[in-house]
């Protein structure tokens, strides 16, 4: 039987004149999940019956891109280290070798930790959320596709639906009336709402994260993505399409819509029952 590596490796390459490259999936898990409102992290919120990680490394597993999965878990979290070492006892030979480390104070710090986990060999890294359990297969493919075409940076994007207006907060008299004022509408066809996984070329990430290292506390707040601090290196990012259902499970109301996907007619087939 072919290695998850090797079939995926055929599926992308077909029709292109591109090299498949050796790609580890880094899953920031990390985050405390305070908006979902369970107490626990995010990642052991149950979705379906299963902890919500599960079903992302599932689907990391079912795309067949990569080599290593390196998760970064909320420091001292021996259930998700046990479920984590659990999983990977069901990969089959030839299935990505599961890395796992701790998580750092921020998203970042917790892309780093993983980071310094990546085997050498690896040219490609895909950083996902581990919060967006239920993305297909196929947005995996076509980021790993760009890879492959030459892109050093590539994210999934979705079209904004709403129309989107910058703010400020409001002073003087205008406070009296509301909390913020309208300073401007960004014209709605320009705009994309960015999931994960993006994809970079290794070398590319890990410069710009050395970059991002020496970032005061406002700055480090201010990066939600790793493409954006490939854009700071002034490397181009392209964008492929991304998938409505790859939301990023973090409101309750989030969890209530992953749960009737995982119900409705796309159910995720590797859910039981
Ligand atoms: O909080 P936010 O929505 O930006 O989290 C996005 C992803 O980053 C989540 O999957 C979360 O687990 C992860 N994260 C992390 N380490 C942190 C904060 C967030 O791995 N310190």
């Amino acid at each position: 039987m072919s290695s998850p590596h090797e079939s995926a490796a055929a599926g992308l390459d077909s029709g292109a004149a591109s090299v498949t490259p050796a790609v580890a999936v880094v899953v920031v898990a990390a985050g405390s999940g305070q908006r979902l409102g369970y107490g626990i992290p995010k990642a052991r919120v149950p979705l379906g019956g299963e902890p919500i990680l599960m079903h992302t490394l599932r689907g990391i597993v079912a795309a067949g891109v990569a080599r290593q999965i390196c998760i970064a878990l909320p420091k001292g979290d021996g259930e998700l280290r046990r479920l984590c070492e659990e999983f990977s006892t069901e990969l089959v030979d030839g299935g990505p070798l599961l890395t796992m480390v701790d998580g750092g104070a921020t998203r970042a710090d917790s892309v780093r930790a993983a980071l310094r986990a990546v085997e050498s060999g690896t040219d490609a890294v895909l950083v996902h959320d581990a919060a967006r359990a239920l993305t297909p297969e196929t947005v995996f493919h076509r980021v790993v596709n760009a890879l492959a075409a030459g892109a050093a940076a590539v994210i999934p994007v979705i079209p904004v639906v709403d129309t989107v207006k910058t703010v400020a907060v409001t002073n003087g008299d205008d406070a009296r009336i509301a909390p913020e004022i309208v300073t401007g509408t960004a014209p709605r066809e320009d705009l994309r709402a960015v999931q994960t996984p993006q994809g970079f070329e290794l070398a590319t990430l890990l410069r710009a994260h050395e970059a991002a290292e020496s970032f005061d506390d406002e700055q480090s707040a201010a990066i939600t993505d790793d493409a954006m601090l490939v854009e700071l290196l002034g490397v181009p990012v392209h964008a492929v399409r991304g998938a409505s259902q790859s939301l990023k499970i973090t409101t309750p109301l989030d969890l209530i819509l992953a749960e009737g996907l995982l119900e409705g007619p796309l159910g995720i087939r590797w859910v039981e029952g």
